[in-house]
């Protein structure tokens, strides 16, 4: 039986605090472990979580700032962590082979895959330091499970949390802050009768990767979760409030809207996008988000009568898919100096006309899993080799839907389905864009700062599991 929708409040992730600070850097320390969710009424459901918890806790880094995270394991199966927008240096980029092992963990079906030689029950890494440079401007990022073929069944189990980047510039523009920001990770799941997530996983005790055939397009849940928690409801002031929305389901897309619209329309007004602030803002009255998609958003609230309830729903949905999250907007007159301003940034065009290569990536399924460009990934081959400082142009192309993602540094879109102009989604710096079916998307892009490995995927979790992944090294 699904829960009610509208029953429970908004959790907001914890924000954990270092361990430490000195001079340059500040210390976190994240443990992976079961815990408990009440989720569906009267069951208890088990998630792996960093820290027990999904989403897991909150990070917050300073621009220019090292943050440095020992993560441990202490689950049954070994783990990655991969900070999602991060500008980060291949060894703590969570590539999928560099685990974490724990001590009496199973190493599951890994022993048997390609590149995962030598590795048996007796080798064990529990833990391991991640080290950010954080040489990036303020952005939402997430950090998740990144586990060679089975990211889908352990983010699924709740692998996910915010990491948030802040700087100054952000904190000049003066957007809604405090109480009146909110991070919102959506996520679909779907629940057993007990309570514990169903995840269709080939082998629930993940001897093998991938799903079974009737999940080969990903893995739908009929039950969104905001944060964690059900349709939730937020209370709100009737002032202007900053939602920083993550698509963090493996592979449901969403189209967000006001349900009513304030009157004029245009109530989701973007500020920022995967990569931080855009130049100025955009108002839409509907927003687009592919798995591991950000959109940072204000909403006015005062532009809705004192006392009412506006819904984010989903209109790509249907039934209880529909549905999101409601806001009980509060009757008490309140300040609001927060603003919007009509700049917000400024961001560097990457110019296509000083590209030095243009690359193709096909994105396509094969008989039995999912290529790029007819290739399924094998670790420590390399499918581009990028110079560090140089522009270029990559071209994406798919059968069908795939949420594109590169690791290391952001791209532009320049140009969807032939045309030499974006979508209305992908103004400013993106780190995963939505290919639609049968489209191309050409993206400028200029890698900076790491040589080394770093992925290319597809971000519908599935499909990354299911070897829809690529690497190039930079130079
Ligand atoms: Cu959010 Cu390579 O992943
Ligand atoms: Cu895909």
């Amino acid at each position: 039986p699904l829960p009610a929708p509208y029953r429970t409040e908004l959790p907001v992730p914890p924000v954990l605090q270092p361990v430490r600070t000195d001079a340059t850097t500040d210390y976190y320390e994240v443990t992976a472990s079961v815990g408990t969710a009440q989720i569906i009424p009267g069951h208890p459901t088990q998630v792996w979580g960093y820290q027990g918890i999904f989403p897991g806790p909150t990070i917050e880094s300073r621009s220019g700032r090292r943050t440095v995270v020992t993560h441990r394991n202490e689950l049954a199966h070994p783990t990655s962590v991969h900070l999602h927008g991060g500008h980060t240096p291949h060894d703590s980029d969570g590539y999928p082979l560099d685990l974490i092992t724990p001590k009496n963990g199973a190493t599951g079906g890994m022993a048997g895959m390609s590149g995962m030689s030598g590795m048996s029950g007796a080798d064990y890494q529990p833990q391991r330091d991640y080290t950010y440079p954080m040489n990036q401007r303020a952005a939402t990022l997430w950090y998740h499970d990144h586990t060679m073929g089975f990211t889908g069944p352990q983010v699924y189990r709740g692998l996910a949390g915010f990491h948030l980047v802040r700087d100054d510039e952000e904190a000049a523009a003066g957007l809604p802050a405090g109480p009146r920001e909110l991070p919102l990770m959506i996520a679909d799941r779907a629940f057993e009768a007990d309570g514990s997530f169903a995840y269709p996983a080939l082998d629930p005790d993940e001897g093998k990767v991938g799903v079974t055939a009737d999940y080969m397009n990903g893995v739908l849940g009929d039950v969104i979760l905001v944060n964690g928690a059900p349709w939730p409801v937020a209370r709100v002031d009737r002032a202007r409030y900053r939602l920083r929305l993550l698509n963090a389901s493996n592979a449901r897309r969403y189209r967000l809207a006001l349900d009513p619209q304030p009157p004029g329309g245009g109530g989701l007004l973007q500020v920022g996008s995967d990569g931080g602030l855009l130049e100025s803002p955009v108002a839409h009255d509907s927003i687009d988000l592919a798995s591991a998609e950000r959109f940072d958003v204000v909403v006015d609230f005062s532009r809705y009568p004192a006392g009412s309830s506006v819904r984010l729903v989903n209109q790509l949905g249907s039934g209880s898919t529909a549905e999101v999250l409601r806001f009980d907007i509060g009757t008490a007159a309140v300040t609001d100096d927060s603003r919007v301003p009509a700049k917000l940034s400024t961001i560097e065009k990457l110019d296509p006309a000083k590209a030095v290569h243009t690359r193709t990536f096909t994105f396509q399924k094969s008989q039995t899993n999912w290529t790029i460009n007819g290739e399924e990934y094998r670790p420590g081959h390399s499918l581009a080799s990028p110079e560090l400082g140089q522009v270029e142009i990559w071209r994406f192309v798919t059968d069908v839907h795939h949420p594109v993602h590169l690791h290391l540094d952001p791209f532009q879109v320049i140009g969807r389905d032939g045309k030499t102009k974006p979508g209305p989604f992908d103004a400013g710096w993106k780190d995963t864009v939505d290919v639609l079916p049968a489209e191309g998307v050409e993206v400028a892009v200029r890698f900076t700062d790491y040589a080394g490995r770093f992925l290319l995927h597809c971000h519908n979790l599935e499909h990354e599991d299911m070897a829809m992944m690529a690497e190039f090294t930079t130079k």
